[in-house]
């Protein structure tokens, strides 16, 4: 077994920030250093709140969670409970938390903890804006190239945005942040909504999830029947689109994905596309290539591995 992959899990649960933090803590290839909250999907005090459920869910309290930014670097928070609920974990009944959160916040958590440990080791997973990942860049620049990489989702260039005709949630929230962490230098692997809508949620694979007769396959099937709700609405499909456990799939097994390099950069003075990540594909600019960004994924492989995974919880 190869060393464990050293990771901070960033994120605004949401259900589907939770079953990415489930497939991480059932995956024996990551070192989990922390996981920091930040304000998205619904505020910061349910975010920080609901990834110590999830820990708690899965038997875990041992893992740090740390709190960090209340709004995003610029404009006022933008939240999503239509499609979260009003906790942001809607779905199955969770008890409060009881174990910790840590007293530090989670910006000075990231700085220290990327200027303790050696340099090129350690990868951060923003499953959410980007507010936090960015004033950790601006207050220390020096921890950008000891960052090993960045694996992010967010965007979107083929399929457009999700929250606008032209941008995706966590970019369109936090665009100023976005648009620090893409200049930053550091390598990026981006999961955007071209590739996260190729991976449903449908009805068979939720019920494999409840098959599994756990107490995590209940309540991730439960999250993710009220979690597709809203898309399913929307885009007509059996099942919704799950973003964020693409992230650290590509991390257990990055032959699920397809993409290529590429230059990504963030609108951030335009209302009309405000936040929208603008995908140089073709290569016709001559954009430094900042990116690889994800388009194709082995879908069915995804949730084997993903049901696979959150059985052993
Ligand atoms: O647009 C999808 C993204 O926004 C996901 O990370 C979801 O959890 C929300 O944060
Ligand atoms: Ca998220």
């Amino acid at each position: 077994m190869p060393v464990p992959r050293k990771i901070i899990i960033d994120t605004d649960p949401g259900q589907d920030d939770a079953v990415a933090i489930l497939l991480a803590l059932g995956s024996p290839e990551f070192d989990i250093l922390g996981i920091t909250a930040v304000a998205g999907n619904v505020p910061l005090k349910l975010t920080e709140k609901n990834a110590r459920k999830i820990c708690e869910l899965a038997g875990r309290p041992d893992i740090k969670v740390y709190s960090g930014a209340i709004r995003p670097l610029i404009r006022e928070l933008v939240t999503a409970e239509e499609v979260h609920g009003k906790t942001g974990l809607n779905g199955p009944e969770l008890p409060e938390p009881t174990m910790k959160l840590e007293e530090q916040h989670a910006v000075d958590y990231l700085v220290e903890t990327l200027m303790r440990e050696e340099a090129g080791t350690v990868t951060l997973c923003p499953l959410g804006p980007l507010t936090n990942v960015a004033l950790a860049l601006i207050r220390e620049p020096r921890i950008a190239p000891r960052i090993k990489e960045i694996v992010l989702m967010g965007g979107g260039f083929f399929e457009g945005g999700n929250v606008t005709p032209s941008a995706e949630f966590n970019i369109y929230v936090d665009p100023h942040a976005a648009d620090v962490v893409f200049r930053s230098g550091v390598p990026i692997v981006m999961m955007p909504l071209d590739v996260t809508h190729k991976a449903l949620t449908t009805t068979k694979r939720i019920d494999a999830f409840r098959q599994l007769g756990t107490r995590v396959g209940l309540a991730t099937a439960q999250m993710l029947e009220f979690f597709e709700r809203y898309d399913e609405g929307k885009y007509g499909t059996d099942g919704g689109p799950l973003h964020d456990p693409c992230v650290i799939a590509y991390l257990i097994k990055p032959e699920l994905f397809q993409g290529r390099h590429c230059n990504v950069t963030v609108e951030t003075a335009s209302e009309l596309t405000m936040g929208m990540t603008v995908v140089d594909w073709w290569g016709v600019t001559k954009r430094p290539k900042n990116a690889i960004v994800m388009r194709d994924i082995d879908h069915d492989g995804f949730f084997a591995l993903l049901v696979e995974r959150l059985g052993r919880l």
